[in-house]
């Protein structure tokens, strides 16, 4: 079977990667990938949003499973569009995909299905926004571009001050476009934090193990939010009950209400999760794997993907045994352009590449690079991540960062707390 991977970030490399190796793949493709993934599929330039140019290179590939990466594309419609065209693909249909596309209807819809989260309200007006701060103690709030924001439209406040200048980036400048048209102000809560990531065609799931990122730019989780800095699985502290709880709480009860609610969810259900001396509760849902979570989850599982991914496409998964995993644990370091997540420069040579020996225990995933002539060189804010797989997390971590210290490029800006806590 051909497949062809839609996207080019760390978690297509992953994903490739893990693809790669099954004994049911004839062709691996990727659209529009980049550096690394050229070593592991034959790259297309066509960019992962442009619906159109996708369904027309499946065709021609005679793609027998599309697997769409990121948000952009399933918001867009990608995944109806391919199978409208007779084309298997792997991801939430555009009306599922809202539950990342549309953080207020995935905050109404917890409302309206009692999945626990946060103490929230939903605006529109910036007047209406500002007088109900004006009328409220002062508190810590997250203030929430209710579209696609690339990870960047959420801001933890410390006080009604802070989320004033929040309200007004969205609804008064439209920092985030349109998708700052509309703003969620949630209640900010506090506890250490957990991804939980199911595959679902929607009457099955099969939880993958628990993971965390590391989500602020700097040690110490000082700093602005990022897309990611870096991952571990599995967290220690998740297990046994509160798995339970996770699981029979939030993960179940979301899969039913987007059935009950008309929007059957199939593929990769991400829930960002605060583990609150209440309980667990939603900070997030995305409609797809997390990046960079994604590349640890994927080192430790032992399985075949490819078939866990067409049984979901087909509707099938109840059929499917649940992957093994390695019971050791897994840690990904991701490396930045420096200014990110503000503006940043790309075209950097990035140099050591080579020098890292990859193998089942240790990959360099790319995910913001180019090839220029000889040489690799930079083209995002995240980079790349070495990821590493040890009998427990100080080895994992050690492999990791011993791998990172042989890479370098100009301004080249990574944590060195990573799964150190
Ligand atoms: P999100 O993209 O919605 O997961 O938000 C990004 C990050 O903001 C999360 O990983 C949390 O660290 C933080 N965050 C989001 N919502 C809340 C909340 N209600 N309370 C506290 N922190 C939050
Ligand atoms: N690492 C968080 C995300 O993929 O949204």
């Amino acid at each position: 079977m051909n497949v062809l991977v839609v996207g080019g970030g760390g978690r297509e490399h992953a994903l490739c990667w893990k693809i790669a190796q099954s004994p049911l793949v004839k062709q691996l493709h990727c659209a529009p990938g980049n550096a690394g993934i050229a070593e592991l599929a034959q790259l297309w330039p066509v960019q992962a949003e442009d619906v159109a140019g996708i369904v027309a290179l499946a065709r021609k590939l005679e793609a027998g499973l599309v697997v769409v990466g990121p948000e952009a594309p399933l918001c867009a419609g990608l995944v109806d569009a391919l199978t409208a065209a007779g084309i298997k693909a792997f991801g939430p249909s555009q009306k599922a995909a809202a539950i990342e596309g549309d953080k207020a209807f995935a905050r109404e819809l917890c409302r309206r299905h009692r999945i626990p989260g946060p103490q929230f309200w939903t605006f529109d007006d910036l007047r209406v926004a500002l007088s109900f701060l004006d009328n409220r103690e002062d508190a810590p709030l997250v203030v929430k571009a209710a579209g696609l924001a690339a990870g960047k439209g959420v801001v933890v406040c410390g006080d009604n001050d802070e989320a004033r200048v929040a309200v007004r980036a969205c609804l008064e400048h439209h920092r985030f476009g349109e998708a700052g048209r509309r703003i969620v102000m949630e209640e900010c809560l506090e506890g250490p934090e957990v991804s939980m990531i199911v595959l679902t065609d929607s009457r099955t799931i099969v939880p993958l193990e628990p993971c965390q990122d590391h989500k602020r730019v700097f040690d110490g989780d000082q700093g602005p939010n990022t897309g990611g800095m870096g991952a571990y699985s599995p967290v220690p502290s998740v297990r046994g009950r509160i798995l339970a709880q996770i699981e029979n709480q939030i993960l179940l009860p979301t899969v039913h209400a987007m059935n009950r609610e008309g929007r059957p969810f199939s593929g990769f259900l991400y829930a960002g999760l605060m583990l609150t001396p209440l309980g667990p509760r939603v900070l997030e849902f995305n409609c797809r794997l997390g990046d960079p979570e994604t590349q640890p989850l994927l080192m430790r599982m032992k399985s075949d993907l490819v078939p866990l991914l067409l049984a979901t496409a087909e509707g099938k998964l109840e059929s499917c045994e649940a992957p093994a995993w390695d019971p050791g644990s897994a840690v990904c370091v991701m490396a930045t352009s420096a200014g990110y997540p503000g503006e940043y420069g790309k075209g950097v040579p990035i140099r050591g590449l080579e020098s890292v020996e990859r193998s089942a225990q240790l990959q360099v995933f790319h995910s913001g690079t180019v090839r220029r002539a000889t040489e690799t060189v930079t083209s995002g804010g995240r980079v790349l991540a070495t990821c590493a797989l040890g009998k427990d997390a100080r080895e994992a971590r050690e492999r990791a960062y011993a791998a990172m210290a042989k890479i370098e490029f100009a301004g080249m800006h990574y944590r060195k707390d990573i799964a150190s806590r």
